[in-house]
C-alpha cells in the first residue's frame, strides 16, 4: 500500500508525533547543504504547484534534495494546464517520467485527493483551497514544541480570516491532537461560532482574550478566495485584529508570535511586530525544510513504499 499525506484529520496523533520526531533527527541535515543524506538516493519528488508560493514550495524541493532525492517543478502558469490539459492528465504525465512522490498545491479543495486516487505515486497535500495544508500545521506544531518544549496545554491564537484559511484548519487539527488549547479569533463573518463543532474556542474581541495566550499565530486576509465586503476595509481589519506595539505590551511577556507567511506588514502585524525577538516566522521557514524531509521520507519508508 503506498502512503499519501493528504490532510493532519486523517493522520491523527501518533502520525503527527512519528513525523515531528522524525523531522528532529533529520533538523541538523536540513539546513546544511554540506550534510546532505542519501535516504532518498534514486527516489524522484514532483512539486506540481497550480497556486503561488513560495517557502512551501522551495522548503519541499530543499527537502528532497537534502534526503538526495531528484526534483522536478512545475509550475502552472508555464505549464500545459494553461492549454486546456487536465489535473489528472498533466500529473499523470509527469508521473510517467518517473516520480515517486507529486506534492500538489491547488485552488480546489479536494484536488490532492483526487490525484491519490489516480496516481501509484505517493501524493503530499502542500495546499487545497481553503481545506488544509498539512506541513503547515505540522511545522507549526514542531515550532510551538521547540520554542517551549511542548504542544500540551499550550494556549494558541489563531487570529484573522479562519474561514478561508487552510493553514487555520491544519493548525487546528494538529494543536488539538496534541492537547493544546486553540482560541480562533477575527471578526464573526470569518470566524463563524460552527468552527466550536472543531474542538477550539471563538472569539470577536482579541483584546478580551490576548493577554492568556501562550502563542498567536498571525493569518493573512485570503483575499484571492473570498468576494469583497466581509470586512469593512483593511484598516479597520488591522484595527481591531492586528497586533502592534500596544497589543504586545498587552501580552505575557513570553508569548510567541508566529505567521506563515506571506507577512502583510501593517495588516496582520506591523513591522515592528514582525521583526521582534519574540517573532517565531523565520523558525517556522526553517523548520519547514527539516518537517518535509520527515514527510517525504514518512510517506517513502518501510510501509510506504511508493511505486516501489
Ligand atoms: C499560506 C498558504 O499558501 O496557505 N502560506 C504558506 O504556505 N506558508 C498562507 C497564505 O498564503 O496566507
Amino acid at each position: 500500500m503506498k502512503r499519501d499525506l493528504l490532510g493532519l484529520a486523517e493522520l491523527g496523533r501518533d502520525g503527527i508525533v512519528a513525523i515531528l520526531d522524525l523531522a528532529r533527527e533529520l533538523a541538523p541535515h536540513a539546513t546544511e547543504g554540506r550534510r546532505k543524506r542519501v535516504d532518498l538516493a534514486g527516489r524522484t519528488v514532483a512539486n506540481l504547484f497550480f497556486e503561488a508560493s513560495t517557502r512551501t514550495r522551495i522548503s519541499f524541493g530543499l527537502a528532497a534534495r537534502r534526503l538526495g532525492a531528484d526534483v522536478i517543478d512545475y509550475t502552472a502558469s508555464a505549464g500545459s494546464t494553461q492549454k486546456g490539459e487536465t489535473l489528472v492528465d498533466t500529473a499523470r504525465n509527469i508521473e510517467a517520467m518517473g516520480v515517486d512522490v507529486v506534492v500538489c498545491r491547488h485552488a480546489y479543495a479536494g484536488a490532492p485527493h483526487l490525484l491519490a486516487r489516480r496516481l501509484r505515486a505517493s501524493v503530499v497535500n502542500a495546499g487545497d483551497g481553503a481545506h488544509e495544508h498539512p506541513t503547515q500545521g505540522l511545522l507549526d506544531a514542531y515550532t510551538v514544541r521547540e520554542a517551549l518544549g511542548r504542544v500540551e496545554g499550550v494556549r494558541i491564537a489563531l487570529i484573522g480570516d479562519i474561514i478561508h484559511s487552510r493553514v487555520a484548519r491544519s493548525a487546528l487539527r494538529v494543536f488539538r491532537a496534541l492537547g493544546g488549547h486553540v482560541t480562533l479569533i477575527g471578526p464573526p463573518t470569518l470566524v463563524p461560532r460552527t468552527f466550536e463543532k472543531l474542538g477550539a474556542a471563538v472569539s470577536w474581541d482579541l483584546d478580551e482574550v490576548l493577554p492568556e495566550q501562550d502563542v498567536v499565530v498571525a493569518l493573512r486576509i485570503q483575499h484571492e478566495r473570498q468576494d469583497a465586503g466581509l470586512i469593512p476595509s483593511v484598516r479597520e481589519f488591522a484595527r481591531l485584529y492586528g497586533i502592534d506595539a500596544r497589543r504586545l505590551e498587552r501580552m505575557k511577556p513570553s508569548c510567541a508570535i508566529m505567521h506563515p507567511g506571506p507577512v502583510m506588514r501593517g495588516v496582520e502585524v506591523t513591522s515592528d511586530v514582525a521583526d521582534s525577538p519574540r517573532s517565531l516566522v523565520l523558525r517556522q521557514t526553517t523548520n519547514g525544510v527539516a518537517v518535509r524531509m520527515a514527510v517525504l521520507k514518512w510517506v517513502l519508508g518501510p510501509e510506504g513504499q511508493g511505486r516501489g
